[in-house]
């Protein structure tokens, strides 16, 4: 039996309950900004042989907790463990990021792609959160995660990152069916992986599509979003993941907020370029929203850090249903103690709001 949660303002912002205080974590919150985590990632050889080690990826998970009073704990891993256990070859060059040896452009390498086997082929991960929930011991939830189907193919169909992944753009135009047939392919891996790992003990469920926004309107529709509406629809059928809060996160995608609220997920990312007041409206109370301070105010001092802080939950108001994020990852050259200064003011200021 696993033990009950001693911190459970996550999930209960994410059914829209009343807290004391904003939950609050902060995406990419094991990283590099942190020496303890260069420390361990050096120990580990590398990126995959950290992410591959289930020991240290949870004592990677765990720095941020031991530093910040953070409400939540996210798998550390990547989306694209996905598309190296399907064979892509997934190599991160040092400083240049992640790059595959067999990207996927035609029809023929995408028949060759199936879903692969979570308990062998991505064993690693579902042993990662079993031994993270163990280590947790029920202080706070555990996000489980994946990326989104569109954004997968980005960099599969790309082989590498880019400022407009038109590879994969110009595959949507001139071959549609081989784009979804990889996007279909990809859907259930993705619904299939977030299930292994609700099955595993994970505790809410994120799907990052972070170059959704980068689509246009009715291809957001038919390329992003229809996955990300599969991937749900699977999660809902599943008899794990039914239970878990599922939180989307399109960046860029602040026009389709409310065709997102609709996919019944229970909250939605929301990056930090629309006030998270106009994106509330936007959702009508729907869902919980998750954001959206600026990434880069981190680098500003304590007190415009603070001051910042503020204006987002302002914004937000006494609402039921924010989680406090930033609106995109923490970055490397952030100073730890900047973030020290976020998560508690977030708490602080808050309460009093709350209370009020
Ligand atoms: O948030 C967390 O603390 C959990 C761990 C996590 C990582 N990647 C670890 C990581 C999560 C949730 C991700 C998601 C991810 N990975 C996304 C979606 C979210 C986003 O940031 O948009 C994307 C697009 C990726 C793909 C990826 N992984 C890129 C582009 C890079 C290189 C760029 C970079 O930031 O270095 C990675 C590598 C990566 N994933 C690192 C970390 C901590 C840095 C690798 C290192 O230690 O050198």
């Amino acid at each position: 039996m696993q033990t009950p949660l001693k911190n459970d303002r996550l999930l209960r912002a994410l059914r829209r309950e009343p807290v004391d205080t904003t939950p609050v974590w902060i995406m990419r919150q094991a990283g590099r900004y942190l020496p303890e985590y260069r420390a361990t990632r050096a120990k580990a050889g590398s990126f995959m042989a950290l992410a591959q080690n289930p020991e240290l990826a949870c004592e990677v998970t765990l720095q941020p907790l031991r530093r910040f009073d953070l409400d939540a704990a996210i798998l550390f891993s990547d989306i694209l463990t996905i598309p190296d256990a399907m064979g892509l070859g997934l190599s991160f060059a040092q400083g240049e990021g992640p790059q595959f040896a067999h990207p996927v452009r035609t029809r023929a390498d995408v028949d060759k792609l199936g879903v692969p086997d979570m308990e062998t082929e991505l064993r690693y991960v579902m042993d990662a959160v079993r031994v993270i929930r163990r280590e947790l011991d029920g202080s706070v939830p555990l996000i489980g995660f994946s990326g989104s189907p569109w954004t997968l193919a980005c960099y599969m169909v790309e082989g590498q990152g880019s400022r407009d992944f038109a590879t994969l753009k110009a595959m949507c135009w001139n071959e549609p069916t081989t784009a979804h047939a990889l996007l279909g392919t990809l859907a259930r891996s993705v619904a299939a992986y977030l299930c292994a790992q609700a099955a595993a003990g994970a505790q809410a469920l994120m799907v990052f599509d972070t170059w959704g926004g980068m689509l246009g309107p009715a291809a957001f529709r038919e390329f992003s979003l229809r996955y990300l509406e599969q991937v749900v629809d699977a999660l809902k059928a599943d008899e794990h993941a039914r239970h878990l809060p599922i939180i989307l996160f399109s960046k860029g995608a602040n026009s389709h907020l409310a065709a997102m609220a609709d996919t019944g997920c229970a909250g939605l990312g929301v990056d930090w370029t629309i006030d998270i007041g106009d994106a509330r409206v936007a959702v009508n109370g729907k869902v919980a929203l998750q954001g959206n301070l600026d990434p880069a105010v981190l680098r500003a001092s304590p007190e415009i850090i603070r001051r910042e802080a503020r204006k987002v939950l302002d914004s937000y108001g006494k609402h039921p249903g924010h989680v406090f994020n930033l609106g995109h990852g923490v970055t490397p050259e952030v100073d730890p103690e900047h973030v020290k200064v976020l998560v508690d003011e977030v708490h602080a200021y808050s309460r009093t709001l709350h209370a009020a």
